[in-house]
Parts: C-alpha cells; sequence; structure tokens
C-alpha cells in the first residue's frame, strides 16, 4: 500500500487529535505540522516536521494531503494554496464564514482535481447513519419537520476565545454548523426560504464576546416541509438534539441524554448515537458533570476531546484516508466529497444572517445566484 503524506495545517484541539488519529492510520504519515503557537509540540510528539511557511509546506512533493484545522475565519487561505499546489484537501467545520468563500474554495479544489473533504463530523455518527437509513426505508413516512436545538448558559469567561468573537467564528450558528447540516441532510435538500430571529440578549460586555447568544432560525422546505434551529448560550434549560417528524414515526437523536429513539405507534425503540454504549454514556456524563453545558462547551489546545468524539474523529480520518488510497466513496458521503454539503450549509447560514440583518425573509436563490 502506497503512503500517503499528510500535513496539518493548524494543530491546537481539535489538529493535534486529527493529526496523531492520522498518524494511526494505515498507509498515512505526518509528515509536517505548521502552527505558529503550537506547532512544535505536536511535531516534537508526532515526530514530523515543523513548517512555519504555508507555500514551502504546499510545495512539499512528500506531501500529498493537506488537513485544515486552523480557526474557522482562516481556513480558506490554507484551502486555496493546497489546492493549487495539487494537495487532497480536509477542511474543518464550518467551511468558510460566508458563500463566495465556500464556492471559491471548492472550485478551486475542482479546477486543480484534488479531493475537497468537509469536515462534517456528525455524518459518521453512528445513530445518525441510522436516522438516514430508517428515513431512506420509509419508516417514518414523509419527513415533514425537523426540530434541533443545541443551548445552554454561558457564564462570563476569563479570557476571550476566538470561538466567542463573530468576525472569527461565525457566532453559534456557524461555529456550530453540524445541526444545520444534518437537518439539510435529512431534509434531502436546502431550503427554499429562511427566516432568522435573535441577537445578543444577556452576554454584552467585560468576559463576554460578541457572538448573538440566541438565535432562532425557520427553514421552508419545497413539498410543505419545515425546520426549526435554535442556538445559543442564554438558555438556562440546556438541550441538545435533532428532533425529526414524520407522517408514520419520529425519531430524536438526543445528544445530551445520550441515545437515539424511534417512535413508532406510541413504542419507542432505542439505538446509540455512538459506536458503544459507554461512549453514549459518557458523554451524558460529561453533560451533566460541568458548570457549563456541554453543547456550547469548546476545546482549547492542550485539551483531548472525549471518548465519543475520538472515536468519530478516527471514523472520518479512516474515510478520508481510505479516499485517498482510491476506495469508492458511497452515496451517503458524496455531498461531503463534492462540496455539495458545503455549499448548502453555508448558502443557508448566510440566508439567516442576512434575514436576521434585514429584518426580513430571504429567499435561498439571493445567495445562491446559479
Ligand atoms: N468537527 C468538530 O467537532 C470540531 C470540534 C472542534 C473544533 N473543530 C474545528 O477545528 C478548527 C480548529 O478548532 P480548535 O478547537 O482546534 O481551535 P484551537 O483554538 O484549539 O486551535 C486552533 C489552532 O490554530 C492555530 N492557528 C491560528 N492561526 C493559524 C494560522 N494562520 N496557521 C496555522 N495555524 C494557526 C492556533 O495557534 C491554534 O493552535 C475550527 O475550524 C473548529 O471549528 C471542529
Amino acid at each position: 500500500m502506497k503512503t500517503i503524506g499528510y500535513a496539518v495545517v493548524g494543530t491546537g484541539y481539535f489538529g493535534a487529535e486529527l493529526s496523531r488519529i492520522m498518524a494511526q492510520q494505515e498507509g498515512a504519515k505526518i509528515v509536517a505540522v505548521l502552527d505558529p503557537e503550537n506547532g512544535e509540540k505536536v511535531s516534537k510528539e508526532l515526530k514530523c516536521d515543523l513548517e512555519t511557511d504555508l507555500d514551502i509546506l504546499c510545495s512539499r512533493s512528500d506531501i500529498d494531503a493537506v488537513i485544515v484545522a486552523t480557526p474557522n475565519y482562516l481556513h480558506k487561505g490554507p484551502v486555496i494554496k493546497a489546492a493549487k499546489h495539487k494537495k487532497h484537501v480536509f477542511c474543518e467545520k464550518p467551511i468558510a464564514l460566508n458563500y463566495n468563500d465556500c464556492d471559491e474554495m471548492v472550485k478551486t479544489c475542482k479546477e486543480n482535481n484534488v479531493i475537497f473533504m468537509a469536515g462534517h463530523i456528525m455524518n459518521f455518527f453512528n445513530g445518525v447513519h441510522y436516522a438516514k437509513e430508517l428515513i431512506s426505508k420509509g419508516v417514518i413516512g414523509k419527513v415533514l419537520y425537523c426540530h434541533s436545538a443545541r443551548n445552554g448558559w454561558e457564564d462570563k469567561q476569563s479570557q476571550i476565545s476566538w470561538k466567542k468573537i463573530r468576525a472569527k467564528s461565525g457566532g453559534h450558528l456557524y461555529h456550530h454548523i453540524h445541526e444545520l447540516d444534518c437537518v439539510l441532510f435529512i431534509m434531502d435538500g436546502i431550503p427554499k426560504n429562511v427566516t432568522m430571529t435573535g441577537g445578543n440578549v444577556a452576554h454584552q460586555g467585560e468576559g463576554f464576546g460578541d457572538e448573538d447568544d440566541m438565535l432562532f432560525i425557520n427553514m421552508e422546505f419545497n413539498d410543505n416541509r419545515y425546520a426549526i434551529l435554535e442556538y445559543g448560550s442564554a438558555f438556562r434549560w440546556p438541550e441538545h438534539y435533532v428532533l425529526i417528524q414524520g407522517t408514520k414515526g419520529a425519531i430524536k437523536l438526543d445528544l445530551m441524554n445520550c441515545g437515539g429513539i424511534l417512535r413508532l405507534n406510541g413504542e419507542n425503540d432505542y439505538f446509540l448515537i455512538h459506536e458503544t454504549q459507554e461512549e453514549d454514556d459518557d458523554r451524558t456524563r460529561i453533560y451533566k458533570s460541568t458548570e457549563m453545558d456541554g453543547a456550547i462547551q469548546y476545546g482549547k489546545p492542550g485539551k483531548k476531546p472525549p471518548i465519543w468524539l475520538h472515536s468519530v474523529m478516527q471514523k472520518e480520518m479512516n474515510f478520508f484516508n481510505s479516499v485517498l488510497h482510491g476506495e469508492t466513496v458511497p452515496d451517503e458521503f458524496k455531498p461531503l466529497m463534492d462540496g455539495s454539503a458545503a455549499r448548502a450549509a453555508i448558502a443557508t447560514a448566510d440566508a439567516a444572517t442576512l434575514s436576521l440583518i434585514e429584518n426580513r425573509k430571504v429567499a435561498i436563490c439571493e445567495i445562491i445566484m446559479n
């Protein structure tokens, strides 16, 4: 088996663990990392090169693919540069903070004939895969409505992370694009119209970032189907779930009391969200034991992801590596590899943002012109 050479740009909380995981995949080698603050430590741990210049890193002939895990507002530069140097790309979510950037990133990868994979990790959850399977088999009938919530309460912070600054993270909607992406997969397409209300209702001033802490997104899909998403850090009753309502039954993906429920004729059938009961229980434990609710809790450099997240990151890296080794992409994952999931999520988030700014319903065709 050929060895694929990987570089990782951004080795903080997530990038460091992606590097460790990729280093353990068959036929994969981490050749170099680049991160002005945390690269040196990771390069020593993984015994790989430390690069300080993106051009030099991307010009290396022993690097075939670049994994981008920089802060959200810094994804575009490394993705475009890697693609122009004919390197395959894995980019963390949210792919970009506006549709034009996302489109340019996807197009540049296509023009240079390299793979672009969107790091929409929820698609690798066991429970999400199972829910999609139940829906495609018609078990819950036609899906009429999805409702997701990713809410909690946040106290003052001693240090304000980039994750709390709207211009750097995109705020809750972009930073936690997982639920939006999941709902778009379940609704099998993008909404016609989007309306968002909300604002920063309880987190202004010292000790807080500038993101909105309460967001309500209302999406209208074709054929009389709807979705509502809630996000924010101004909710004293934390919740984290995706609820799917069909004509014959319903599915709840509960990420807080972690587990999946299929409800048919008033009877509940339970399934795992992650790989094992231990992983689901550990996620529940984390949500119940942390002072700040887990749904809006953030990692930082040096911190290790919990076991459920580590396990799904392994699945994601294993998948990317297998595709680079020539494995066929199953239909379920094609939108992650052809730019469509990235474009759909960012276009919808942009429509929601415009709606809030202009206080009106926004048609998705205002964002995606062709
Ligand atoms: N899929 C998931 O569940 C998930 C979870 C956490 C984070 N993420 C994503 O991963 C990315 C990184 O998040 P994180 O939690 O690791 O943040 P982090 O702050 O822990 O790490 C970011 C790292 O990027 C480095 N960096 C900053 N500017 C850089 C540059 N120009 N070039 C190279 N490196 C640079 C920083 O020094 C830092 O080490 C984000 O896009 C985030 O949304 C995804």
